[in-house]
């Protein structure tokens, strides 16, 4: 074989290299998932009373095997969150609570009221201020704390609280 006519030579090599490490990269990094588990149609019952379908069962529908919160707490502890926001508290009625902020079925604000543990983990949508993309391509990639809504200026925080 002519070692010439070789297309994947010098800076033509390292260029496809460099191709195949970046999109071996993104590949893992987008599967990096810490709720990955929650996809596992055999773990579904740690958390879920009958058979919820993605897609189809409203959340007004769903019943838990826990409150809420305890189903977060059992990996999420008290402890390894350091100041959170207060939970299992039911909003005063004069607390206008937006439709995708929502309550669990005792009225109680949850974890889930903030937080779609079944949400995306990336998102190109800054969720605070101060976070920092993980990936800058041709769009920025934050992580996205399976946040609800962003939380730029305070702005997840005053859908509930008025100014
Ligand atoms: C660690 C606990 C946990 C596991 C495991 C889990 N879920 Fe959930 N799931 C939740 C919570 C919490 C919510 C949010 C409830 C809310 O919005 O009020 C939810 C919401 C849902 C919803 C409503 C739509 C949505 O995305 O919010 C569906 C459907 C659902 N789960 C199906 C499943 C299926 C199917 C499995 C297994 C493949 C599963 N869940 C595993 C905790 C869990
Ligand atoms: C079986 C264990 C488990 C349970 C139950 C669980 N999580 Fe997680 N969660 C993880 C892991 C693992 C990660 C990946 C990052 C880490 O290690 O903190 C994660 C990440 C997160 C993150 C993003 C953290 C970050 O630094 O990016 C949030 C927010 C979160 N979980 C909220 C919840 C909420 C709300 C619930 C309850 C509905 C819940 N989790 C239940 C294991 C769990
Ligand atoms: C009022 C909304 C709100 C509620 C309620 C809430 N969170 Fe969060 N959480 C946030 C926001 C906003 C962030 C983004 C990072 C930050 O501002 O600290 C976050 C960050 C996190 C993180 C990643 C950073 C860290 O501290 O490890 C985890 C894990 C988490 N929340 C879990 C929970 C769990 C579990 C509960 C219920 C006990 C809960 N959150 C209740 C708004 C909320
Ligand atoms: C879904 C509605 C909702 C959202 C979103 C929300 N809060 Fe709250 N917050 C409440 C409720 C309900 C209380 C309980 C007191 C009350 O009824 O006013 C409360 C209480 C508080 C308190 C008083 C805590 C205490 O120990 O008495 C602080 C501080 C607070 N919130 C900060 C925040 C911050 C910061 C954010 C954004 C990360 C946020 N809240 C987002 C509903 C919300």
């Amino acid at each position: 074989m002519d070692y010439r006519s070789f297309p994947l030579k010098g800076l033509g090599f390292i260029m496809v290299s460099l191709l195949l490490i970046t999109i071996i990269t993104i590949a893992q990094d987008s599967s990096e998932d810490g709720h990955e588990f929650m996809k596992d149609p055999n773990r579904c019952q740690e958390c879920h009373l009958g058979k919820p379908v993605f897609g189809e069962t409203d959340y007004r529908d769903l019943k838990f095997t826990d409150y809420i919160v305890s189903l977060c707490h059992r990996c999420h502890t008290k402890e390894s969150l350091g100041r959170s926001h207060p939970v299992n508290i039911t909003p005063s009625e004069d607390m206008e609570i937006p439709e995708d902020l929502h309550l669990d079925e005792y009225m109680n604000m949850t974890c889930a009221t903030c937080h779609k543990p079944h949400g995306d983990p990336y998102t190109t949508l800054k969720p605070t201020d101060y976070e920092s993309p993980v990936r800058e391509f041709d769009v920025r990639t934050y992580r996205s704390y399976y946040l609800r809504r962003t939380n730029i200026q305070n702005a997840l925080c005053y859908a509930c609280h008025k100014r």
